[in-house]
């Protein structure tokens, strides 16, 4: 562990990380425009704590483990989220008032009460949706069916959001939700000039986020208008968030309301959409880990849907689970700002700068995984995780500010992965090799097509 400063005063006096120059005024961005994951693997021949500046902001990346845990758990008070807010803000000023982006008393407040919707007893009882609507989608395929991987998981993980957390049928409304994620997405992708540029600059890519976010405010308008109608007498989590009050008696603002919606719609669809497309993509190219797979499937819970106590037999299934987050981390790099000068590995990071926390690069660090850019679900033995830092691992984050939908997460691609792998064989059409794009989740560049064969049509 890092030797954490016992005053500011003491880090004050500690120098600046290394790292590289740039160019004046905007300093590494077209290094990182070029090459936004490869970025970071350039930059740590500096060593573990590099900093380097983009478009006016400093930002220090964290390659070592120890140090992302004092800065997600130790030192966390330290730090705050950093969503962009100095380039016009990653979300252009939505979902602000929502869990993800709210700060301090507010965050707290928010986290208390939501945090209801996550309980154990609360997961549980949404398996039903997320079978229910499993099996919809797998029956709505047609043999030999073409289809663009990404897409069809989003439908189906915003369908199963949206009638587990929601009580909603999302049916001819996802789209908007789906485009309002594009559009998120494409603000952030890092290979566009829009991502370091204010919101309100007319740039092709702001102009479609706020047409879209237009829709999709509308449409959260009158969700919330219909349900408050009832609200009272239902118990999901929109109902919860109109109905709650604090200690003052108050109830959340329409605002906060709205914004949870956005927030909740976007965090809690895309990014378990992406981990089921990953997974599927890599076992389509890996025939025999996806027989082993199907095999501990068909053992264990048959062609029926997995039960609670199955859960815990589809020992391959988490292999799978956790390999895929390991190697396409949805959430593929973390942001913090310092909010005052703080020690890291004997150097200094004053106040105001930013923090990186590459995900995808640690996951992917042979100091830590043998053929780290291999997937081999079976390196996750119970001994290799013992051995293995503890953040050097980290796809749901860590400390206060952890994903609190991470069991909601987990539960969902446990039972998904296996009862699509039981029903259909989806065939890749395209290259192994994958590229991204860097939105606010990690995004494939291209589509990735597949084609859906029913089983029984294959005997
Ligand atoms: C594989 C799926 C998922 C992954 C990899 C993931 C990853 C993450 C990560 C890394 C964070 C922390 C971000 C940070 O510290 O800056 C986070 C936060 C969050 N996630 Fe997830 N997430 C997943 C699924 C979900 C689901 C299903 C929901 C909702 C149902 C959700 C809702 C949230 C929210 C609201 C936060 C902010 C929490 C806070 O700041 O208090 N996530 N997620």
């Amino acid at each position: 562990m890092s030797d954490v400063p016992s005053s500011n005063q003491k880090s004050a006096d500690r120098p600046l990380p290394p790292g590289p120059d740039g160019l004046p005024i905007v300093g590494s961005m077209f290094d990182l425009m070029r090459r936004p994951i490869d970025f970071v693997d350039d930059v740590s021949e500096y060593g573990d704590v590099v900093t380097y500046r983009v478009a006016g902001q400093r930002f220090t990346a964290l390659l070592h483990p120890d140090y992302i845990e004092q800065v997600l758990v130790s030192d966390n008070d330290r730090f705050r989220r950093w969503a962009g807010e100095e380039w016009g803000d990653t979300f252009a000023g939505y979902a602000t008032e929502g869990l993800l982006l709210t700060e301090g008393e507010q965050w707290r407040r928010q986290r208390l009460l939501i945090q209801n919707a996550f309980t154990p007893d609360r997961i549980e009882s949404y398996t039903e949706a997320v079978v229910a609507e499993t099996e919809h989608t797998i029956e709505e395929w047609e043999d030999e069916e073409p289809i663009e991987l990404k897409n069809a998981m989003s439908n189906l993980t915003l369908r199963i959001l949206a009638r587990s957390l929601f009580n909603l049928d999302i049916d001819g409304r996802g789209e908007i939700v789906r485009r309002t994620a594009d559009a998120l997405n494409a603000r952030a992708n890092a290979r566009n000039l829009s991502a370091f540029l204010p919101s309100w600059i007319p740039t092709p890519t702001n102009r479609r986020l706020h047409r879209t976010m237009a829709d999709m405010e509308s449409l959260l308008d009158e969700l919330i208008e219909d349900r408050r109608t009832d609200a009272a007498t239902r118990d999901d989590l929109l109902s919860l968030l109109l109905t709650a009050e604090t200690d003052d008696g108050s109830t959340l603002s329409d605002r906060e309301v709205r914004d949870q919606l956005i927030t909740f719609l976007f965090a809690g669809h895309e990014t378990t959409a992406l981990a089921l497309t990953y997974s599927l993509h890599a076992l389509g190219h890996h025939p025999k880990k996806r027989q082993k797979l199907q095999e501990e499937v068909q053992s264990v819970m048959g062609s029926d849907p997995p039960t609670a106590s199955e859960l815990a037999d589809l020992s391959y299934t988490e292999q799978v689970v956790t390999e895929t987050l390991r190697l396409y981390p949805p959430a593929y790099a973390l942001f913090r700002e310092a909010t005052e000068v703080t020690g890291i590995d004997g150097y200094r990071i004053p106040d105001g700068s930013k923090i990186t926390l590459p995900q995808i690069h640690v996951h992917q660090d042979d100091r830590f995984y043998d053929d780290p850019e291999a997937f081999r679900p079976k390196r996750w033995t119970d001994e290799f995780e013992a051995s293995l830092p503890e953040y050097a691992y980290f796809p749901f984050g860590g400390g206060p500010r952890h994903c609190i939908g991470m069991r909601f997460a987990t539960m969902e691609l446990k039972h998904v992965l296996p009862m699509i792998i039981s029903a259909v064989s989806i065939d890749p059409v395209g290259s192994p090799d994958l590229a991204f794009d860097t939105g606010i989740t990690l995004q494939p560049a291209e589509p990735i097509r597949a084609t859906v064969r029913r089983r029984s049509s294959q005997r």
